[in-house]
């Protein structure tokens, strides 16, 4: 099973959505290896959107992100990382889809609840930026017969 990093941002925890967003992870079958409350310090903040660092949103991105405590986990399951990224839906909320995450909760791109990797290369930075190897569990849900052919 693939790995991936998810974070609700600090919009979703003080709106109150990590438990929903967190349902909709376990209802669809995915698990949960890892997670944590915390609020990102400016380095992190920087390291984690280091891609951006040259776009004009970038101060205002990086200031958002530690401005309130985030949850940040880590995801596992088949082909987790594009399936969880189409579970957030598109970066802007007004061009997400009904159903997804963001098309569900969110209006605004610099609003938008949620943070999850775009790729197997992102997932496995994100995942070391956040988490020690010590903070991912191993174990299995008791469904995983009922999940994987
Ligand atoms: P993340 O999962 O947060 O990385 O979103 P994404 O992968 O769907 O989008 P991307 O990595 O391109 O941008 C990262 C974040 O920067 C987005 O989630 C937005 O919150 C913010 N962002 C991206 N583009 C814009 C923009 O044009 N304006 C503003 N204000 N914010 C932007
Ligand atoms: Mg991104």
């Amino acid at each position: 099973l693939e790995r991936t990093f998810v974070m609700v941002k600090p919009d979703g925890v003080q709106r109150g959505l990590v438990g929903e967003i967190i349902s909709r992870f376990e209802r669809r079958g995915l698990k949960i290896a890892a997670m944590k409350m915390l609020v990102v310090s400016d380095e992190l903040a920087k390291q984690h959107y280091a891609e951006h660092a040259s776009k004009p949103f970038f101060p205002g991105l990086v200031g958002f992100i530690k401005s309130g405590p985030v949850v940040a986990m880590v995801v596992e399951g088949k082909n987790v990382v594009p399936l969880v990224r189409s579970m957030l839906g598109a970066t802007n909320p007004a061009n997400s889809n009904p159903g997804t995450i963001r098309g569900d909760f969110a209006l605004d791109t610099g609003r938008n609840v949620i943070h999850a990797s775009d790729s197997p290369e992102s997932a496995k930075r994100e995942i070391s930026l956040y988490f020690n190897t010590s903070e991912i569990a191993t174990y299995s849900r008791i469904d995983e017969q009922w999940l994987y052919e």
